[in-house]
């Protein structure tokens, strides 16, 4: 069996994986496929409305009754600056004249963070773990979600961060190493935040705390799964490698790319959102690299039109193609079959038997 079953025990599931939300790419039927293989599947809410959460939730408990998580972001509410926003506009209005776009767009706030109304539809639909990134909300809401009996996880890119958290309310970590596909999750202010590798990250955070440490970036296959167990990591949380699983929503041109990835294949940038995050490179995070972002999420709203661009190679250019640095090990195939497989190979290295 696991060499560490704190975690599982805690949220009652039988593999300690769990699929990473991916808010705009979790779908119910990638959830359940997760769940009812054993493992814990996730669906991002970030940015989604409520009604289509409800509907989600709705559709994932008709096809499992295994624990779930739902996930939301806890930013802080971007600073409006007339001039940065005047610069960024400038900066930007090469890229739309080029493509014969119109005007940039003024910026808007279109990721509200965990609200009241958020706070409401977890408490009415009671997921087993509810998790976020960037933080963790108000103290009044986390004192809720417990009374409500929804477990807290949240991810942490430093020990500062991992320690704040476990003092605040998490139930687990997620220790987000630098090497993650998708946004970092820091959430203090030291400049080094979120450019720690999950193997100095893990027992770092493992020997911190003491609650159950998940690990998560870089991780996509079963050498790395029993990798993170040898580091004192109780489960881990894969992204990219659940992302190419047939029952995501993703584009046709980021499956694509995804089947061409290398492993120096993607950057860190705050170029899309204005939050460092990983993605595969291209022209506007290589051009952008320069420039100085809007706050999150305000950002990413300048841009959508660079993102709906009429033709795929010209959108490639633009578009956040969102991976990891383990791309290259992703193995295509419906996320059950991947959990079975993750399973037996980490099981082969560490010695046990299913
Ligand atoms: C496409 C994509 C979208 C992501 N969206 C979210 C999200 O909505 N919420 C979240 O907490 N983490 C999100 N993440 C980060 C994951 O939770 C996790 O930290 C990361 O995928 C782990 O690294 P890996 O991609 O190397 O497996 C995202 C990651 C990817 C690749």
């Amino acid at each position: 069996m696991w060499p560490r079953t704190d975690f599982l025990e805690l949220i009652g599931a039988t593999h300690p994986i769990i699929q990473a939300p991916m808010s705009g790419f979790t779908t119910p039927a990638l959830a359940a496929a997760v769940c009812n293989a054993g493992a814990v599947g996730s669906i991002g809410c970030a940015g989604v409305p409520s009604a289509t959460v409800r509907e989600q939730v709705i559709a994932l408990r008709q096809a499992t009754n295994r624990p779930y998580i739902l996930n939301f972001f806890v930013h802080s509410h971007p600073h409006f600056d007339p001039e940065a926003t005047a610069r960024m506009r400038a900066r930007l209005a090469t890229y739309f004249d080029e493509f014969g776009l119109g005007a940039v767009p003024e910026p808007k706030g279109l990721l509200p963070s965990f609200d009241e109304e958020q706070l409401d539809l977890v408490l009415e639909l009671r997921p087993r773990i509810v998790s976020f990134h960037f933080g963790l909300p108000e103290p009044s809401a986390v004192r809720r979600l417990k009374q409500g009996d929804c477990l807290i996880l949240s991810s942490a890119t430093t020990v500062a961060e991992a320690r704040w958290l476990a003092a605040n309310g998490a139930d687990a970590i997620i220790a987000q190493g630098f090497e993650a596909g998708g946004h970092r999750g820091s959430f203090n202010d030291s400049p080094g935040a979120g450019m720690v590798g999950t193997m100095a990250l893990v027992p770092q955070i493992v020997d911190a705390v003491r609650i159950p440490v998940i690990a998560a970036g870089g991780i996509a296959d079963g050498r790395g799964l029993a990798a993170a167990f040898a580091l004192g990591a109780s489960a881990a949380q894969l992204g990219t490698a659940f992302l190419a699983c047939p029952e995501t929503n993703v584009t046709p041109l980021h499956r694509a790319r995804l089947r061409g990835a290398t492993d120096d294949g993607t950057e860190l940038t705050p170029a899309f959102t204005g939050r460092p995050a990983r993605a595969m490179r291209n022209r506007f995070a290589a051009e952008m690299a320069d420039s100085d972002p809007l706050e999150f999420p305000l950002q990413a709203s300048l841009l959508r039109p660079l993102w709906e661009l009429p033709s795929e190679a010209s959108r490639a250019d633009f578009v956040p193609l969102w991976a990891g640095q383990a791309a290259p090990l992703i193995r295509e195939m419906p996320a059950g079959e991947l959990v079975e497989k993750l399973v037996r190979d980490a099981q082969s290295i560490l010695g046990g038997s299913i």
